[in-house]
């Protein structure tokens, strides 16, 4: 049975009824496999699955997509029914922000600024400020969060450890298409010819570890994933392409390190990241 509740004083209630371990999945709704899996790794490891689905307009900037953002709750609560999910909590906008826009917010540091960061200004200051709120409400033993996000797993990550807060985060790998494209609920917006050109992303990501396993080094592992994307069908324009550190710090890279794309599709934006293994340097 999956209960589904849409004010904080529901959830209280709710919440202190859970007995046993609990387990978080964040999310904005629009659900898909990407989501479900998250889901069904939390089945695997609590006792309840705890489900948020709210929209969070601090991480949208003035011209981002929050009017558009797809908003699909009965075919998400379908598909956290299917999941084995015990408790929804589906708040209103007024509910989390009851005293409008809040005036104190997570600062997320240097790599806030970084990557995702650069392009969508105070992105991170609403992610983490909505994740710490959604914590504090639901008070969850484990917390899921997909790779697909990779800056945002890492932030939350380094939230969590720089903050104490009582939580453990668990990285979920990336769900894709049979064709590689990883799935994202933007993924809607994409025409027919924009979806082939979103395959630039995947295939930049895979030519760049396969040419990490050829041993090649940091540059060249690069110029092959920039190669890879510039091949894809047209229309692609990337933002960033960059082989970083797996916790995302600056400074060179050698050994396990981290690939991380972001471009612009028409005017849908779509991310993606890979793990890459550097042959340690001489
Ligand atoms: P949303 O984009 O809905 O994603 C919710 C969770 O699903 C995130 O942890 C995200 O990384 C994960 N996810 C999305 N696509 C995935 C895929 N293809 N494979 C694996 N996991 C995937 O991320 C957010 O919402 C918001 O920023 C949120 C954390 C809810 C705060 O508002």
């Amino acid at each position: 049975m999956t209960q589904v509740v849409h004010t904080r004083a529901e959830l209280a209630e709710a919440r202190a009824a859970l007995k046993g371990t609990v387990g978080v999945v964040m999310t904005m709704g629009a659900l898909h496999s990407g989501h479900e899996t998250l889901l069904r790794a939390a089945r695997d490891q609590v006792d309840h699955v705890l489900v948020t689905i709210f929209v969070n307009p601090l991480q949208f900037g003035p011209n981002e997509d929050f009017d558009r953002y797809p908003r699909t709750l009965d075919a998400d609560l379908e598909v956290c029914r299917r999941a084995g999910a015990d408790l929804v909590f589906a708040p209103s906008v007024a509910d989390m922000y009851p005293d409008g826009q809040p005036r104190v917010r997570l600062d997320p540091g240097p790599l806030g600024g970084e990557l995702e960061g650069a392009s969508r200004p105070g992105f991170f200051h609403g992610v983490l400020t909505v994740v710490l709120k959604l914590l504090q409400l639901t008070r969850p033993d484990l917390a899921f969060f997909g790779e697909k996000d990779y800056q945002q797993l890492t932030l939350v990550r380094r939230m969590a450890r720089d903050l104490d807060v009582p939580v453990e985060v668990i990285g979920v790998p990336t769900v894709r298409e049979p064709d590689g494209l990883a799935l994202s609920s933007r993924n809607r917006y994409l025409s027919e010819p924009e979806r082939a050109a979103a395959l630039s992303l995947s295939a930049a990501l895979r030519a760049g570890a396969r040419a990490a396993d050829d041993g090649r080094d940091a540059g060249e592992v690069l110029s092959a994933a920039h190669a890879a994307f510039g091949a894809g069908a047209p229309g692609a324009q990337l933002d960033y392409l960059v082989l970083t550190d797996p916790e995302l710090e600056p400074g060179p890279v050698s050994g396990p390190a981290r690939l991380v794309i972001a471009a612009w599709v028409g005017t849908t934006r779509l991310i993606d990241n890979a793990a890459i293994h550097l042959a340690p340097r001489a």
